[in-house]
């Protein structure tokens, strides 16, 4: 393997800075040492209906069972023990649209609605231990529905706002949902996304859901089908409503969230109730250390696991006050996001790399028309963030004030594995390192047998020891989950690439797998495979990412068009147009080439790696299995045309 040491900026470990590193230790230790005492004690960040029994029950890995019959609620955590507490007129979130709409809820506002919307679904025949699906764009009814789906004990499924029909037809298949909750449409960039028509064409591949909720959002005209359409401000009920929650146990799963694995399916990472709340609360409060007065923004979609975990539960346990951002960054201006930092005073900012890349580009004109000297800690999330990146984020957005939590995790883990911790103590920052792991979380650096590597060396990392907040399986396949996490390693797999350095830092080398980072999104190269494939014109198709300096990765696609079809310039719009159709926008490829043949194996399993080595101008490596090398030269020249042609 190679060494990934040259992609290490070193900073010297001041001194002034070894009394926080020790504090963090000291707490890392503990919680290595003594397990049971530290959860039994940081398990209180959240209020229980009934204490748990037993701290955790490892007697059947890897299906590990945390704060062991143990009863609570999310939706009580999150909503009711703040009204009693005195944060009755505390703001839970300040919602901000990219035309300019904007509402502000209190935890008593956001409580009343959630009871509301609670008892509508109840008034449905929705009960605890149902399944829901919601496809909602970043709008106050999504958290809403989240936490009225836990407050009666149904697990709920949130699809991205973004997947076309076929992802959440998938989705909703998984998970026999008879429920989706949608809106009549969202704005993005100043366009209008119809998203009650794209649930019209996903439930048309499905055949469990009776009732399709719609919240109104945008006035758009939809079809609402007679008999199973319902718009949300119609099933309100009218008077006062408290809807008692459900006294969930710990391992009762709290949601599941589809995501890419390494095959065509999504897996559906089960998320539990106890676990996943004790780990998401406590994480965000070391990792950021949020004070009571503080305007958290973490600028990520509701729809994937940071907004579930760092918009939704994390900020409401611990009693915050949050930004929900609609929008496109970019719009209407490049300064999208500073406006909306000088003006709510935003203190605690969190995105992703991608974000920072992107706004680079526009240069420093737009964040330096801003004040922003509210941000006291920036945050980062998704994808390796590149030393000069940091060092711009650090530099221009936090005027070299601001530390950068560079946090590192993943859907299955629930919340950070790897991240600098201002409350615990915060080391040295390097950047482009996640720094170090957060408590109770082991990692480990392998070589392909599971040998440790030494400091400095790339190699696997693995986790080696349940964590509260860790997925307790996937959703109807406990095999795939023991299989694709546990099997390799005997140790959870996390799929990433990475290396320890001399001091001990963590720093992210990208997935190990094949998996995509674009623009932060997770995306199998397979599913895209399995996506163009279907378009009847295909015959084979290999997919795979090639470094892009904005998005992280961009999407490449060679095809092979069926026999016969005739080659001409529509064939790439219409491939394009179909993978935006069944999977979404994120989903299309930024480059598709066609070819008469792809690098095969004998046994006719298409040479993916090969590709790209070609594509990258990197060497192949062994092709000696190869079935028909000439594919190879065809590659090659199929890329030369395209240079020919840019250079045009
Ligand atoms: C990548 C997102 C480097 C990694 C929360 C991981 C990161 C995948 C970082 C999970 C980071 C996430 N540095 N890489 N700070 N954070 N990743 O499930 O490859 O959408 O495996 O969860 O994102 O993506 P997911």
């Amino acid at each position: 393997m190679e060494d990934a040491s040259d992609r290490i900026i070193s900073l010297p470990v001041e001194d002034r800075y070894h009394t926080a590193l020790q504090s963090y230790k000291k707490i890392y230790n503990e919680s290595i040492e003594e397990p049971v005492s530290f959860w039994e004690r940081e398990a209180n960040v959240i209020d229980w209906f009934r204490k748990w029994e037993k701290v955790l029950d490892d007697s059947n890995p890897p299906f590990y069972r945390w704060f062991v019959s143990g009863k609570l609620n999310a939706s009580y955590n999150a909503l009711d023990r703040h009204i009693q507490t005195g944060k009755r007129n505390k703001v839970a979130f300040i919602w901000v649209a990219e035309n300019g709409d904007e509402k502000i809820v209190s935890y008593d506002g956001l409580y009343y609605r959630v009871n509301k919307f609670a008892k509508a679904l109840l008034d449905l025949g929705i009960k605890k231990g149902d399944r829901i699906i919601i496809y909602l764009p970043m709008i106050l009814e999504a958290p809403i529905a989240m936490l009225a789906a836990s407050r009666i004990g149904a697990a709920f499924s949130f699809v991205f706002a973004g997947f076309g029909p076929s992802a959440i037809a998938e989705r909703i298949n998984d998970s026999k949902a008879k429920l989706v909750i949608t809106a009549d449409g969202s704005y993005r960039a100043g366009k209008v996304i119809k998203l009650k028509e794209i649930v019209d064409s996903a439930i048309a591949e499905t055949s469990s859901v009776t009732t399709v909720i719609v919240a109104k959002r945008i006035g758009l005209e939809v079809q609402m089908q007679e008999g199973r359409d319902l718009w949300w401000d119609d099933l309100i009920p009218r008077g006062s409503t408290y809807v008692r929650p459900e006294e969930m146990d710990a391992n009762d799963p709290l949601f599941i969230l589809y995501t890419s694995g390494t095959t065509g399916k999504p897996k559906g990472v089960v998320h539990s109730t106890g676990g996943y709340s004790v780990w998401v609360a406590n994480t965000m409060k070391w990792a950021f250390d949020p004070k009571d007065d503080d305007r958290w923004w973490c600028a990520a979609d509701i729809g994937w696991i940071t907004g579930h975990s760092y918009i939704v539960f994390a900020p409401l346990f611990l009693g915050l006050t949050s930004i929900i951002y609609e929008g496109a960054i970019t719009y209407p201006a490049p300064d999208r996001l500073w406006e909306i930092v000088e003006k709510y005073r935003v203190n605690l900012f969190y995105t992703s790399p991608t974000a920072i890349r992107t706004l680079i580009r526009y240069g420093k004109k737009y964040p330096e028309d801003h004040d922003l000297k509210s941000l006291r800690v920036l945050g980062t999330v998704g994808e390796p963030i590149n030393p000069a990146v940091w060092k711009w984020y650090f530099e221009v957005i936090g005027g070299s004030r601001t530390p950068i939590i560079d946090t590192y995790w993943q859907t299955e883990t629930g919340g950070f594995v790897l991240s600098p911790s201002i409350a615990l103590g915060l080391a040295p920052l390097k950047p482009g390192s996640a720094t170090f792991p957060m408590p109770g979380i082991v990692p480990k650096i392998l070589d392909e047998n599971g040998n440790e590597v030494k400091d400095g060396k790339k190699g696997f990392l693995v986790l080696n020891k349940p964590w509260p907040g860790m997925f307790l399986t996937l959703n109807n396949e406990p095999d795939r989950f023991k299989e694709v996490y546990f099997n390799r390693f005997n140790a959870y797999y996390s799929g990433d690439y990475a290396v320890k350095d001399n001091d001990g830092y963590f720093w992210l080398l990208g997935r190990a797998d094949e998996i995509l980072k674009v623009s932060g999104h997770r995306l199998g190269t397979i599913e895209i495979e399995d996506a163009i494939i279907s378009s009847n014109d295909v015959a084979e198709v290999a997919v795979f990412g090639r470094p892009d300096e904005v998005k992280g990765e961009a999407i490449i696609a060679f095809v092979v068009l069926k026999q016969g079809f005739d080659i001409s310039g529509d064939i790439i719009y219409s491939l394009r147009q179909h993978v935006r159709e069944t999977l979404g926008p994120i989903y299309v490829p930024d480059e598709i080439h066609l070819v008469n043949a792809l690098p095969k194996t004998r046994s006719g399993k298409i040479m993916r790696r090969v590709v790209k080595a070609v594509f990258l101008n990197e060497v192949p490596g062994d092709i000696s299995t190869l079935e028909n090398s000439a594919s190879v030269e065809e590659i090659r020249q199929a890329i030369e045309l395209v240079k020919k042609e840019a250079l045009r």
